[in-house]
């Protein structure tokens, strides 16, 4: 609490219904959202189950007004369930189509640094029974639920990116928060839909990010009972939706696995566990994120992954542009920029080891520990 992004929703919140009060329902529609979705990106951001909780609950709120106010459902002083309008499916095919990845990403396989039990666990579930379907009948099924897990920064989502670029099936990437910010109530339609056109589009392949916001659904809430009901038509459908040989493989990623219940784990039969980056990976990742600029003479990558253990991958990545950056920051500061033919000097040792002064570790050793026990628990 008491964070800039908290304030901010408050503000937002509290213009909202001001607006509203004063019949300014249209005006107040705008700050209704922003509210919600500073309140879902503080879900992300803490770990507190009751914050959680309560910024869901909050963000629900508003948006069940927004939809009020555009008509979409019946003002909740008048329920009648019977005549609220169902969602125009032209609306669903747009959100559907709003989630299929049909650019390639800019992430290749190579750009990946490490990560081999994940890669290999894609590999065996999306990669090898495309390309060699002969070999994935009868008791040799391919996976059809995977889980990534691991503190945030690790490469979950970067790994799916690479995913997507590297094999030729329909890529869907949803994250799992929007779509119930954005779908509560239709969710359940939405989620039937995307898997329904998943099996008329096979091979494909569904990533559902932050997975974890469709799970810790408990009490009796009107809202946590969508939001049950949105889940167990996913857990379903992760199942059972391909009945024939078609390939569709979910694959889920949380930062948070312990929100995970028993019915979600059973259906991701295949968990892998996405860490911190060994001291090779690191090393492969300096070069990934420095690629295309030439380093100074005293720049070992080496060196650095050795002094580097505890960071992630997103703080390498985050390193290595601070380091970039610093050359171009002092030519700057001298106003030396607008000299078209100024030279810039390559990043040197120097420039890293300054960077590292203030850009540290994100994840603590506490936290890791928890991953550990989950994987000790569950992973597999
Ligand atoms: N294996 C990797 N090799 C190189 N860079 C990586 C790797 N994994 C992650 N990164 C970098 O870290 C950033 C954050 O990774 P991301 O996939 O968003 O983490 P997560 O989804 O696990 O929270 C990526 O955008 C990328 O720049
Ligand atoms: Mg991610």
């Amino acid at each position: 609490m008491g964070s800039p992004l908290f304030e901010a929703a408050k503000k937002n919140a509290s213009l909202a219904y001001k607006l509203d009060q004063s019949g300014q329902t249209q005006q107040a529609v705008k700050y209704y959202v922003s509210a919600a979705e500073q309140l879902q990106k503080l879900i992300n951001f803490t770990d507190d189950p009751n914050m959680k909780n309560l910024y869901y609950h909050k963000a629900m709120e508003y948006i069940l007004r927004v939809k009020e106010i555009r008509g979409i459902i019946e003002p909740s002083e008048t329920p009648t369930p019977s005549s609220t309008p169902s969602p125009k499916s032209d609306e669903i095919e747009a959100a559907i189509s709003s989630v299929i990845v049909r650019e390639k990403p800019n992430v290749k396989w190579e750009d990946v640094a490490g990560m081999e039990e994940a890669k290999r666990a894609l590999r065996e579930a999306v990669i090898l029974p495309m390309s060699r379907p002969d070999l994935f009948k009868g008791a040799r099924k391919p996976w059809k639920g995977i889980l990534m897990y691991g503190p945030p920064g690790c490469g979950k989502t970067y790994l799916c990116k690479a995913v997507a670029s590297e094999v030729d099936s329909t890529f869907f990437s949803v994250s799992a928060a929007n779509l119930i910010s954005k779908w509560l109530g239709e969710s359940e339609k939405l989620v039937n839909e995307l898997y329904e056109r998943a099996v008329e589009e096979a091979p494909s392949i569904i990533f559902f990010d932050e997975i974890d916001a469709l799970a810790g659904t408990r009490g009796g809430s009107s809202e946590g009972e969508a939001m049950r009901r949105v889940k167990t038509q996913l857990l379903q459908a992760v199942e059972g939706f391909a009945t024939g040989d078609e390939l569709l493989v979910t694959v889920g990623a949380t930062n948070t696995p312990w929100d995970i219940d028993a019915a979600m784990r059973r259906r991701f039969e295949r968990r892998v566990y996405v860490t911190l980056p060994e001291k090779k990976a690191r090393e492969v990742m300096f070069s990934i994120h420095t690629k295309g600029i030439p380093m100074g003479t005293d720049v070992d990558f080496k060196a650095l992954a050795e002094i580097t253990g505890g960071y992630t991958a997103a703080d390498i990545a985050l390193l290595c542009r601070e380091s970039l950056m610093q050359p171009i920051r002092e030519l700057d500061a001298e106003g030396a920029l607008t000299d078209m033919t100024v030279q810039v000097r390559a990043p040197t040792a120097d420039d890293f080891h300054n960077a590292m002064m203030h850009i540290r570790p994100s994840v603590a050793p506490k936290e890791l520990a928890r991953y550990d026990e989950w994987r000790d628990k569950f992973g597999g």
